[in-house]
């Protein structure tokens, strides 16, 4: 057993050590059970980790939580911090709390509506079709290249009515935001920051029906918002839409592959999709925790006190297998009833996009799996590498063959 920097024996493995990200669930288990709130020691930063389901489902209740980076006991922003921090993302929601928040969710709520979302199932169904039609079914394709990612992208762009022609842009700059290098995400964060301008700008020139425009008719109309709110928004919306779901296609895919039993059980039974689709959210979600939280006074969480504005990420992946709340929460197990897994977050910051990314999470796999009955991965298991992220937890590559020859 390693020791942590604390001195005290620890976990198997430190979370966000480089080999956590291949199994994080041993760590989690151990923290669970043993340090529930545990001190992560980032560069120049501290950060609380909390693991438990119960601590988590409280923290998300607690108006003493505050998502705003100005709130930090630290200087947050040149900690190495790379998601969000000190840029212009922070003046979305997802980084304020009320009132602000409030009144920015209320206007996105409407933009963003369950009816709205409804009527782009024919927009996620008829890209999912394009895009399987383009791949060669006998050859072996990076899964994630050719489908998880563009497909959510494809999806965000018509949503918000960005062109075609763009889509692959956005990829490249939004990589680097969700990895570790903060100058790489600042470089990303620019690029996109500056084509967020330029396409606001031209849609106020030209507005149509989709969200861009919805949100600019918020900022001149009814002078609802700033001019940084409505790019943070913006911004917010691109990276929010497609890292996550990219990734809950890509750890779903794998999921399945991996238990080839819950495999076939679906193949066999289509109707299964929708306790399907929320079991690999908890087995394997694409939120590895929260973005970050500072109390606005000391708090008591799990039995230790964290002191006012000390960062705090909740684990989302570790509460999402806690055997308080779920039985036998290492297996797979498509057919889990009452499954409240809390990988779209709770309270007042729950996920905007929930319903677009289920949409597209089932419509992806009902599709591939109609389409691809045997696909099967084109590498050994063991080659399967997770990417060094803290917040989201996605793959580097899926190598699959979609058919064999
Ligand atoms: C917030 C997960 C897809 C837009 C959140 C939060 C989580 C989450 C956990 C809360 C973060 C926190 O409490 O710190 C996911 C997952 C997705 C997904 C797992 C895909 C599988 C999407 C999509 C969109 C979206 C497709 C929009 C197009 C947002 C927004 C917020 C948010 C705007 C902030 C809401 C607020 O602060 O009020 N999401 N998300 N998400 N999500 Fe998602």
């Amino acid at each position: 057993m390693s020791t942590s920097p604390i001195g005290m024996s620890g976990p198997p493995v430190e979370p966000f050590a480089p080999e956590f990200y291949q199994d994080p669930h041993p760590t989690y288990a151990w923290l669970r059970k043993h340090r529930p709130v545990h001190p992560v020691q980032f560069p120049g930063v501290r950060v609380w980790l909390v693991t438990r389901y119960e601590d988590v489902r409280a923290l998300y209740n607690d108006p003493r939580m505050s998502v705003n980076q100005e709130t930090a006991n630290t200087d947050f922003h040149t900690a190495g911090m790379a998601y969000g921090a000190g840029t212009e993302m922070g003046h979305s929601l997802l980084f304020k709390d009320p009132p602000d928040h409030t009144r920015m969710r209320t206007l996105a709520s409407k933009v963003f509506s369950a009816r709205r979302i409804a009527g782009w199932r024919d927009t996620v169904e008829r890209i999912t079709d394009q895009l399987l039609d383009d791949v060669a079914p006998h050859q072996r394709v990076d899964l994630l290249g050719v489908f998880c990612y563009p497909l959510p992208i494809m999806v965000i762009g018509e949503v918000l009515g960005i062109p075609g022609n763009d889509h692959r842009k956005l990829r490249q700059w939004m990589d680097p935001l969700v990895g570790l290098s903060r100058e790489e995400a600042l470089a990303g964060t620019k690029s996109l920051m500056a084509y967020v301008r330029e396409i606001i700008t031209v849609k106020r020139a030209d507005p149509s029906d989709d969200v861009i425009s919805a949100l600019i008719a918020a900022r001149d109309g009814d002078r609802k918002l700033t001019e940084d709110e409505l790019v943070g928004n913006v911004f917010g919306l691109i990276s929010a839409g497609f890292e996550t779901t990219a990734n809950l296609i890509g750890n779903g895919v794998l999921a399945l592959l991996d238990h080839p039993d819950q495999l076939r059980l679906l193949r066999e039974n289509p109707p299964l999709m929708d306790s399907a689709m929320e079991e690999i959210l908890r087995y394997d979600g694409p939120t590895a925790t929260t973005i970050f939280r500072f109390p606005t006074e000391d708090v008591r969480v799990g039995g230790v006190v964290i002191p006012a504005g000390e960062p705090i990420l909740m684990a989302l992946g570790a509460a999402n297998r806690d055997p308080e709340v779920f039985d036998d929460p290492d297996a797979l197990d498509i057919r889990r009833g009452d499954n409240a897994h809390i990988s779209f977050g709770r309270g007042i910051h729950h996920c905007l996009g929930a319903a677009l990314a289920r949409l597209e999470g089932k419509t992806a796999l009902r599709t591939l799996l109609r389409r691809y009955p045997d696909i099967s991965l084109a590498v050994s298991r063991q080659q399967i590498r997770y990417k060094p992220a803290v917040i989201v937890r996605g793959l580097e590559e899926l190598p699959v063959v979609l058919q064999p020859s």
